[in-house]
């Protein structure tokens, strides 16, 4: 019999029809819930519910999962139970969408959008976690060493022993889920800790326009910037995510920028950032998350800050499948492909017996090639182009996938 599996999370998003209280006084019923649908629990995947409608209705969504099993593996739920103060997570999400926050001179006309302020956990975040792909155990390297650092910071460690900067540095090629990644990840964690922060934000930082319209004044703007961190980060309940995207375009290697035409101002704007970083770490609830395409011309001093480094590669033949499947599986859905309940194999399992179509999806999965996420994403569409017919049969789904394939690849190399 296969082992139960340990440390598992339930995150809960709740029906907002319903009081978080209501949760509660039912915890011994999700449980058996939980163990009735579990022959299709997947590490965190949303489990599929099927029960009594005035339990299930209470549910929007309902994850489980645990760090220390990849993404989709089968969850053996036997010895499963929920402690609320531990490992239950209740939420709903906030629908107003992003608040711009102005940088510069109030009282000047020119004045502009330094950052976008999010409340997480957020409608336009939401499952973008659980859709990133990746075939190396990415997204549990990441959440733990976050959470460890969170924990840590939370002891008081003596930051003069162990140095903990809560910065996240990830790098790596256009499209490769860098900054989905980042949103994902606050998401939740803004649901993890919902219980020690009672509100999570998250100031995404336009630090790309922003330099280049006030470049002469970009070390003076990188204080203001953290002067509205500080702010956020003052009510100790908030957890304070900050999106730094395209970080070369603040910290760019100040050697290489004394080459430049605006040396001084470039360098202002690295030392500028420097300092800050150090500033801010004073606040435990604050943790940053910088990503970048150029790692080689990113300051050392800023890469050496950073608590985790991490490359982001392209996708190999397995991510690519797992991408493609999902593609498919959501035309289905939407019924723009009919559905002759076909089943497309996991990834984990593909390299067993494998049915026809998932055979002719794998080798796509091969000539995608050097495709990024990003680029498959935007495959479907392609397909849908291409074809006049209302709904696509499996068989030529395959074959124009296979033909949308080849023509982004040409696109590329053009
Ligand atoms: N690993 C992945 N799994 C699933 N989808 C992915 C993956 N990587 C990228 N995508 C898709 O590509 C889109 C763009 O990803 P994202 O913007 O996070 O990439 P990025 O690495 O930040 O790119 P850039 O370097 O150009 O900013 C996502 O919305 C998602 O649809
Ligand atoms: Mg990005």
């Amino acid at each position: 019999m296969a082992e139960a599996t340990k440390n598992l999370h339930v995150e809960v998003k709740l029906n907002p029809k319903f009081p978080k209280s209501s949760i509660q006084s039912k915890i011994g019923e999700i449980e058996e819930l939980i163990k009735s649908n579990s022959t299709n629990a997947r590490n965190w995947k949303p489990l599929p519910l099927t029960g009594e409608a005035e339990l299930t209705e209470l549910f929007e969504k309902l994850v489980i999962g645990t760090c220390e099993l990849k993404d989709g593996e089968q969850l053996v739920l036997d010895d499963f139970s929920i402690d609320p103060s531990t490992n239950l997570h209740v939420y709903k999400l906030h629908k107003d969408g992003p608040l711009s926050q102005n940088i510069g001179d109030d009282a000047d006309d020119e004045s502009i959008i330094g950052s976008q302020l999010w409340q997480l956990p957020c409608v336009e975040f939401d499952s973008i976690w659980e859709n990133l792909i990746y075939d190396s155990n990415l997204k549990n390297e990441v959440m733990s060493y976050v959470t460890a650092l969170v924990r840590l910071s939370e002891k008081h460690v003596n930051t003069k022993i162990i140095n903990v900067n809560r910065l996240i540095l990830l790098t790596g090629p256009p499209g490769t889920g860098k900054t989905s990644l980042c949103k994902g990840l606050a998401q939740h964690l803004s649901i993890r800790m919902n219980d020690r922060y009672s509100r999570s934000v998250m100031m995404e930082i336009n630090s790309h326009s922003l330099f280049s319209k006030w470049f002469s004044e970009s070390g003076k703007l990188v204080q203001k910037m953290f002067d509205q961190i500080d702010e956020l980060a003052e009510e100790s309940k908030c957890m304070v995510f900050v999106l730094i995207d395209e970080v070369e375009s603040l910290g760019m290697c100040r050697e290489s920028s004394s080459s430049r035409s605006e040396p001084s101002d470039a360098i202002r704007a690295v030392n500028a950032l420097l300092t800050q970083i150090d500033r801010i770490r004073r606040r435990e609830n604050v943790l940053i998350l910088c990503t970048s395409n150029l790692e080689s011309t990113l300051d050392r001093a800023l890469v050496d800050r950073a608590d985790i480094v991490r490359n982001v590669g392209q996708p190999s033949d397995f991510a690519r499948y797992a991408m493609l499947k999902a593609c498919v599986v959501e035309l289905i859905r939407i019924g723009v492909v009919e559905d002759e309940e076909v089943h497309l194999q996991d990834i984990l399992d593909v390299e067993s017996a494998r049915n026809d179509y998932t055979d002719q999806l794998l080798s796509i999965a091969q000539e995608a090639r050097g495709l990024s996420g990003r680029a498959i994403s935007m495959l479907p569409t392609l397909v849908y182009s291409k074809s006049y017919a209302k709904t696509i049969s499996m068989e030529n789904c395959m074959t124009l996938f296979r033909e949308a394939v080849q023509e982004r690849l040409s696109r590329n190399s053009a």
